[in-house]
């Protein structure tokens, strides 16, 4: 069975270390449930996974089924099975839809996908989502709502079929029915086999999905790799109880001090 195993990772953005030797083994098959504070490190351990370019592995390995994949390129990581559905999906004027999953399945594919295949596949995959067969046809997330962005992570997802299926916030601007519907999608693809590993900041997409385990990153670190029961402590606690059961301090996001108020609703920096 193909694992994923992180070994002291160390990464940084533009010269600042945000991952701090994280280590973690994520099992094909499970479901695992990746929380902590905002800034510690969760969209970055993921990001470094799928080797985006922005960050910069200084220590550490990460194997995928015994292979090395920090020396592999994203499309080569997603052709072994890994799958990223980003916090923030990225517009993409110009670019149909369509055309970009249909050159990502390609790209996951040993063989090209005819176009009978194709539209089948989007087909089934935009009714399984329930999504409008229109968005399709659009430019990649131009103009999208939230809510279409997150259900379009998703579609990517079914017609992608990967091993290990990595949702980064995949909850955040969906209404009550749209989590339903992605949850859905999530256990249909659970009993097919496929593992996830999930960021979100509420139990109540994980009340649907049933992770395993549970994963806490602080200060770029995990801290606690345990039962789901972590969840329901976090949602109704707040992180105060790692200060106070494991002493570990919650390095706060750091202020920015060159900044001046002008009323409540607005800041405005100030000019030197
Ligand atoms: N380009 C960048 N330049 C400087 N700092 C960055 C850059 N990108 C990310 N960071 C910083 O890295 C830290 C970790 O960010 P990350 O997105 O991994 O947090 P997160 O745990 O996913 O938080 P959230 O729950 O808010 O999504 C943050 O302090 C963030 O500001
Ligand atoms: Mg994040």
């Amino acid at each position: 069975m193909a694992t994923l195993i992180i070994k002291d990772l160390h990464a940084e953005v533009e010269g600042k270390e945000i991952l701090k030797g994280v280590n973690l083994t994520v099992n094909e098959g499970e479901t695992i449930a990746l929380l902590g504070p905002n800034g510690h490190g969760k969209s970055t351990l993921l990001n470094v996974i799928m080797g985006h370019p922005k960050y910069k592995v200084t220590q550490g390995s990460v194997t995928y089924d015994g292979v090395d994949i920090l020396s592999k390129t994203t499309d080569e990581r997603a052709k072994m099975g890994l799958f990223l559905a980003m916090q923030n999906p990225s517009e993409v004027p110009g670019v149909i839809n369509s055309d970009f999953l249909r050159a990502a399945v390609n790209a996951r594919n040993e063989k090209p996908i005819s176009t009978y295949n194709f539209y089948k596949l989007l087909d089934k995959a935009t009714k399984d989502v329930k999504m409008p067969f229109d968005l399709a046809t659009r430019s990649l997330n131009e103009g999208f709502s939230g809510g279409e962005k997150k259900r379009n992570e998703i579609l990517q997802m079914v017609m992608l079929n990967p091993h290990i299926a990595m949702l980064d916030e995949i909850d955040s601007g969906l209404d009550v029915d749209a989590i339903q519907i992605v949850a859905d999608v999530i256990k249909q693809e659970q009993e097919k086999g496929m593992g996830f590993f999930v960021i979100s900041h509420y139990a109540r997409l994980y009340d649907l999905i049933h992770p395993s385990r549970a994963i806490v990153m602080i200060n770029g670190k995990v801290v606690i790799d345990g039962d789901p029961s972590t969840i329901k402590r976090i949602d109704q606690e707040g992180y105060e109880f790692i200060k106070t059961e494991l002493g570990i301090e919650i390095a706060k996001e750091e202020a920015n001090m060159n900044t001046v108020s002008i009323g409540t609703c607005a800041v405005k920096e100030i000019i030197k």
